[in-house]
């Protein structure tokens, strides 16, 4: 029998242990990638099923636990105790303890299939978007207008977007816990995400499948604007005729609910046909250095010679909440760092293979900086969710 001391101690160490959970369970006191502060409705139907499920799963316990303790307490060996009588057990209380779960597996698993239902539904006339993803960042096309950014998804709010994942590489996971749940963007095997905004805000989002040695910084940014601001955001990036003209899309994917060839995988815009608009900065030195030192890899609309589909597509970079993939918040000095050491910042990424220390220098990073802020519409953000 456990001594007095024991007990104590047995006590003791679970209020340590109790506590040390609550004290990390408030480590994100803001919750930002909390999926039960929804505010999509593909994340919504997920909560509303995750609810009933965890109560549910709470009340089993208390009854389980309490049982278990109750028995161990009530039926504890006490001194001078005969042996107990040994039985092999009771038929009918293990047949209710096998009935029992079952019905309440059952019971969650139509839940479950009613809101999967529910969550595949798309809406035919949904805003389109492609995502891909790479290593380590995500990249988005918006078919219909002709547009390719990365790190900052624009979407209006209250309007169904259905995304369709692609991969390039390896496994990628696309993932905004406020608006929409886990889909994987797999190479070669598309899959589709429809979901719909209810509040506008800026969204955390995030890879959640292991892709490599930065899979922890491959992040993004959901963009959810009142639909006149979206539309002022589509006109900026398309405001020339050759950009809104151009629908250079065929391929093997027929998008569903359209008959329409929808984009293929990388490369989906054909060298030349993209010719945007950017904010000036032409006759900036930054262009010239562009066009030598970056244009190889990456694209920016109106600059003929950057037509690069490696890397991310450039354009209205000052405009953007964050560099390198949602890892760093937006401003020179986090651009100077990244320019002059990306390896350091975000190791094994593809761009660190070039741009080492050096590659740039000091006066040819500023002029970058100086062209790629200028890049920018002016559009207002919306509050961080
Ligand atoms: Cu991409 Cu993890």
């Amino acid at each position: 029998m456990p001594s007095r001391r024991s007990i104590w101690r047995a006590v003791q160490v679970s209020g340590v242990l109790i506590a040390g959970a609550l004290a990390l369970a408030a480590c994100g006191a803001d919750k930002p990638m909390s999926t039960l502060d929804t505010h999509g409705t593909h994340a919504e139907n997920i909560l509303a099923l995750l609810t009933p499920i965890a109560w549910a799963a709470l009340a089993v316990f208390v009854v389980v636990e309490g049982i278990l303790v109750y028995a161990i307490w009530k039926f504890r060996a006490r001194k001078n105790d005969a042996m107990p009588a040994q039985i092999h057990g009771n038929t009918t209380i293990e047949i209710a303890w096998t009935i029992a779960p079952a019905l309440i597996v059952l019971v969650i698993a139509v839940l479950t299939f009613r809101t999967q239902a529910v969550n595949s539904r798309m809406d035919p006339t949904a805003l389109r978007i492609q995502a891909v993803g790479h290593q380590w960042w995500f990249e988005f096309k918006y078919p219909d207008q002709s547009i390719v950014t990365s790190g900052d998804l624009y979407i209006p709010v209250g309007r169904d977007v259905t995304v369709q994942l692609d991969g390039v590489d390896v496994i990628h996971n696309f993932w905004i816990p406020k608006l929409a749940g886990k889909t994987y963007m797999i190479p070669g095997n598309t899959n589709y995400l429809s979901f719909k905004a209810t509040n506008e805000g800026v969204y955390r989002g995030q890879c959640a499948e292991f892709c490599g040695e930065a899979h922890a910084l491959m992040r993004f940014r959901v963009i959810a604007v009142q639909p006149d601001v979206f539309d002022r955001w589509i006109a900026a990036h398309t405001s020339t005729p050759a950009a809104a003209s151009t629908q250079p899309y065929a391929g093997p994917e027929a998008f569903p609910n359209t008959q329409e060839k929808y984009v293929p995988h990388m490369p989906a815009f054909p060298q030349g046909a993209y010719t945007g608009v950017g904010t000036g900065g032409v006759a900036s030195n930054g262009y010239t250095v562009f066009e030598k030192k970056c244009a190889v890899c990456h694209m920016i609309n109106d600059n003929p010679k950057a037509k690069g589909v490696t890397g991310p597509n450039l354009t209205y970079l000052g405009d953007r909440t964050t560099l390198a993939a949602g890892l760093l918040p937006n401003n020179s000095g986090n651009l100077y760092s990244w320019l002059y050491d990306p390896s350091m910042i975000k190791p094994g990424n593809i761009m660190g293979g070039t741009v080492k220390p050096g590659y740039l220098t000091d006066q040819e990073i500023k002029d970058l900086i100086a062209y790629l802020e200028g890049q920018k519409t002016n559009i207002p953000l919306p509050q961080a969710r």
